[in-house]
């Protein structure tokens, strides 16, 4: 059993949390959304100015939030790749002076491989293999978990992430930022079925297609594309409720399609669905909806566990620890890193 003080600051949260293997004791999140709503996106070096001005406060919290206090934690971890390089570092300096001062291990982990591990969270009897479904802001993949720290990526975007996807769709249509939970809320009226947009397959040179990879860029200059023909055609309001639900429709489909091939073809039984894009409503109902008549078992991590946190982190960091893995204080911090290397790190 492994109790892991653990930091996350690889975007635009600074997080910190204290984890006893799968039990989350305290998970503190200061989330930056509103100073960058006023950029329409994250702005790196804003990002790791907040986490600087954040993180001590954040930490001391976590601390007070439970009766443990140093001689109780077993370890120290931080997010180190992928993510903003000046925005990791924040963390993980942070982590490895916790470490060094209080003479505890330090390890560094894989954001995705985190946001795995926020499944177990919810559903601790929880074991691999599994197939993880991972939509983010920076990352959409389908994932074979096969044990701590082995992991095969099946498919993947070739281009846009899907909540990337969300939030450059929203900023066409003038909603808010971030993007996809604006279009979650608006579509909530709009009829998905209104506009017919393109899924993006990938194409193969024999003229079949790659049946896990798939691509969001044709989608979102169609969006735009569809804007542009509405604007010209002039007839009142843009139907924003309308392109948004047919959107959402489209992406929704899109991720459940591929996730059940994935789970069929590998004969996993369960799928997990990981990163801020797991929150979406509509891809909720298809992908249940799905793997009911497939006969799957699907979870989706609570809300407060699919976007950033710093519980999903020290969950990973548990189960490296008491496999005795443990890394080096002098471990860089990466803005790209595959999920498949993780054990690089130790
Ligand atoms: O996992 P996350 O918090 O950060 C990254 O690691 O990227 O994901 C953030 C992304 C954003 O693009 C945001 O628009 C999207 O998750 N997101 C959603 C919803 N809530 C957050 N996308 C669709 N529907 C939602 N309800
Ligand atoms: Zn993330």
């Amino acid at each position: 059993m492994a109790t892991i003080l653990a930091i996350e600051t690889s975007c635009d949260e600074t997080a910190v949390a204290i984890v006893k293997n799968r039990e989350v004791y305290s998970s503190i999140v200061a989330s930056q959304i509103a100073v960058h709503r006023n950029y329409g996106g994250v702005v790196p070096e804003v990002a790791s100015r907040q986490h600087l001005e954040n993180i001590d406060h954040c930490i001391a919290q976590a601390l007070s939030e439970t009766n443990l206090d140093w001689q109780d934690i077993d370890g120290v971890a931080a997010t180190c790749a992928p993510g903003l390089v000046g925005a990791l570092l924040v963390g993980v300096t942070a982590a490895k002076t916790l470490a060094s001062l209080h003479q505890k291990p330090f390890l560094g982990i894989h954001h995705l491989e985190g946001h795995i591990y926020a499944s177990y969270l919810s559903e601790p009897q929880l074991e691999p293999p599994f197939l993880c479904l991972l939509v983010s802001g920076g990352h959409t993949s389908w994932i074979y978990v096969k044990d701590c720290g082995n992991y095969e990526v099946l498919g993947r975007t070739r281009d846009d992430a899907a909540g990337e996807a969300f939030d450059k769709v929203a900023r066409l249509l003038h909603l808010g930022y971030p993007g996809g939970p604006e279009i979650d809320r608006v579509a909530k009226t709009g009829n998905p079925q209104r506009f017919a947009l393109p899924e993006g397959k990938i194409g193969l040179p024999e003229g079949g297609y790659h049946p896990y990879d798939c691509s969001f860029s044709g989608l979102k200059t169609a969006v735009l594309r569809l804007v542009e023909k509405l604007q010209q055609q002039g007839n009142g309001d843009l139907p924003v409720e309308d392109i948004a639900a047919s959107f959402q429709e489209t992406v929704a489909r899109s991720l459940t399609k591929r996730a059940i091939a994935c789970a069929t073809d590998f004969s996993l039984k369960t799928i997990v669905v990981g990163g801020g894009v797991a929150a979406n409503s509509c891809l909720r109902k298809h992908l249940k909806a799905a793997a009911a008549v497939h006969g799957f078992i699907v979870h989706f991590p609570p809300l407060k566990f699919c976007t950033d946190n710093a519980a999903m982190i020290g969950c990973a960091a548990a189960d490296h620890f008491n496999r005795g893995h443990r890394s080096n204080l002098t471990l860089g911090v990466k803005s790209r890193m595959s999920v498949t290397d993780v054990m690089e790190l130790y």
